[in-house]
C-alpha cells in the first residue's frame, strides 16, 4: 500500500549553537504519540515519519504534512491530537 499522507516530524537534536532544535522541545514525544494514534485508529494511508532538521528551527517543534505542504508547530499531545482530528482523519 502506498501512503497518501506523510507527516514529517522534526526530531533533530542540536548540541550548542545559536539555533534551537525540535527534538528536545516535544518533537520526539509528538511523533511517538501520533504514531500510536494512527495505529489505534487504523488510519490507512497515513504515515508518521521522523525527520531531521527542516530548517524552520525557530518555529519549532515543527512538522510538515504532505502532499498538502501544511507546516505546523506541534509541541505536545494535545496539539498533536487536534491536528490529527483536523488533518489526518479521512473526511466524512
Ligand atoms: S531542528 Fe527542527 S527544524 Fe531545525
Amino acid at each position: 500500500m502506498k501512503f497518501e499522507k506523510h507527516l514529517f516530524v522534526c526530531e533533530n537534536v542540536r548540541q550548542g549553537g545559536e539555533r534551537p532544535s525540535c527534538g528536545g522541545r516535544g518533537g520526539a514525544e509528538v511523533r511517538q504519540y501520533l504514531k500510536a494514534r494512527v495505529k489505534d485508529l487504523d488510519l490507512k494511508g497515513v504515515r508518521i515519519n521522523m525527520s531531521g532538521c527542516l530548517d524552520q528551527c525557530e518555529e519549532g517543534p515543527v512538522s510538515v504534512l504532505y502532499p498538502e505542504g501544511r507546516w505546523v508547530q506541534l509541541s505536545n499531545r494535545e496539539q498533536a491530537e487536534a491536528f490529527l482530528q483536523a488533518h489526518l482523519r479521512p473526511s466524512h
